[in-house]
């Protein structure tokens, strides 16, 4: 575990950037360079979600943020329900106001996935549990291992858990063409899309810091190795663009 000076400088960023509804803010209005390609890794979430697309399921997104999520599996399931769970209170009032048409479907709860306690401010089970860019948040990265766990104890029979992520490269040199693809492919797409008149670099520029700590993503094979561990079935990658993943597994 971390020690606890790492502990309290880790907390001391947190209320920096979480914590604050500025940098809220500042990271929700972000003109958002990866869109194109976060828009095909969330898509991916909502078609694996095992249920026919009109049963009543329960969902639970985990470091929900505002509810971006959540919110896009309510709208593509018109008799779903959603619980979203965040640590952060400024972003839970932002998910609030952002989903005022859904508010009879969709409820945001405080709670942090540091320790097993965020167990007790959720109610009861869940047809699918979902989470994006959220985990690899983790001061401690073996959190996730037990997350895994703790979150299998509360999905139903016939559910779901299903993680849209950043993991690590395996090593240094795929790390750097990753990126290197990565960069090239947005900024074609940038390219395009404004008619040649800007591009990566300047979008990039352009937008507002929201760096917000060291991201503490773990190894995909290693993730998928808890998630059996943990005891779900079919487990595997989904979808994985670069070091972007979508990944998780079924309960029978
Ligand atoms: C990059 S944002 C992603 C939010 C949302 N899932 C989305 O895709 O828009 C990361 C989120 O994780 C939350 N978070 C960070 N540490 C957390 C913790 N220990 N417990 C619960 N949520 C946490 C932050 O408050 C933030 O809302």
């Amino acid at each position: 575990m971390a020690d606890s000076n790492s502990a309290s400088t880790a907390d001391a960023s947190w209320q920096q950037t979480w914590g604050s509804s500025d940098f809220i803010k500042r990271w929700a209005n972000k003109s958002g360079w990866q869109a194109p390609i976060r828009e095909v890794q969330m898509a991916m979430v909502l078609r694996m979600i095992p249920h026919l697309i009109d049963e009543p399921i329960r969902i639970l997104d985990i470091g929900a943020g505002y509810g971006a999520l959540a919110a896009a599996v309510l709208r593509d399931r018109p008799n779903a329900s959603a619980v979203c769970l965040d640590a952060s209170e400024a972003m839970l009032k932002l998910g609030n106001e952002r989903n005022r048409d859904l508010k009879d479907r969709i409820s945001f709860i405080q709670g942090s996935l540091e320790t097993s306690d965020w167990i007790k401010s959720v109610e009861g089970t869940f047809d699918a549990v979902i989470s994006a860019r959220a985990l690899h948040h983790f001061t401690e990265n073996q959190r996730r291992r037990y997350i895994f766990k703790e979150v299998y104890g509360i999905i139903r029979d016939r559910g779901c858990f299903i993680n849209a992520d950043n993991v690590r490269a395996s090593t240094k040199s795929l790390g750097e063409r990753y990126r290197r693809a990565r960069d090239e492919y947005l900024d074609q797409f940038v390219r395009e899309s404004s008619g040649g008149k800007t591009n990566l670099a300047e979008v990039r520029a352009a937008s507002p810091s929201t760096y917000h700590g060291p991201h503490n993503n773990g190894y995909l094979e290693e993730e998928l190795a808890w998630l059996r561990e943990a005891g779900f079935e079919d487990v595997d990658c989904f979808w994985k663009f670069t070091t972007m993943v979508v990944y998780g597994g079924f309960k029978s």
